[in-house]
């Protein structure tokens, strides 16, 4: 089953939407097989944001995720990345649908909330970086009310 890394950026923990953001991909039926609340330094957040590192806003982005505690995460379901994302919203704010995470808790680009892994395969390397130690083996007793 497909895996995706979700971060709650430190704007989300602030602000007390950890459990409004949990609940939307428990009442989904995604599964959880990974949490951690943490503050990560500069050089974790620079590896985690690795691609983005000629933007203009990288420094501000690396300046922002290490601003305080954040929520690192690990959902699993069918289709969980690309559905994750649709959650998630615009990474704009302001192009998020009502409905979606950012287009009801965000207004700035550079306080949108929360991440998502945006492929599998990144969401395997992120999963890698943020859970070295590898995540929970679990499966929901729900599994079968879920899945056909
Ligand atoms: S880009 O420029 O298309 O590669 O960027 P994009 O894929 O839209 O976004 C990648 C992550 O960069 C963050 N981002 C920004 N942060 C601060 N300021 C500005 N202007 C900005 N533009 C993009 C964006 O929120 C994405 O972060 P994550 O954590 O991956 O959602």
């Amino acid at each position: 089953m497909e895996q995706t890394f979700i971060m709650i950026k430190p704007d989300g923990v602030q602000r007390g939407l950890v459990g409004e953001i949990i609940s939307r991909f428990e009442k989904k039926g995604f599964t959880l097989r990974g949490l951690k609340f943490i503050t990560v330094d500069s050089a974790f957040a620079e590896k985690h944001y690795a691609d983005l590192s000629a933007k203009p806003f990288f420094s501000g982005l690396v300046e922002y995720i290490v601003s305080g505690p954040v929520v690192a995460m690990v959902w699993e379901g069918k289709n969980v990345v690309t559905t994750g994302r649709k959650i998630i919203g615009a990474t704009n704010p302001a192009e998020s649908a009502p409905g979606t995470i950012r287009g009801d808790f965000a207004i700035d680009i550079g306080r949108n909330v929360i991440h998502g892994s945006d492929s599998a395969e990144n969401g395997r390397k992120e999963i890698a970086l943020w859970f070295p130690e590898g995540v929970a083996e679990w499966q929901s007793s729900l599994h079968s009310w879920i899945y056909e």
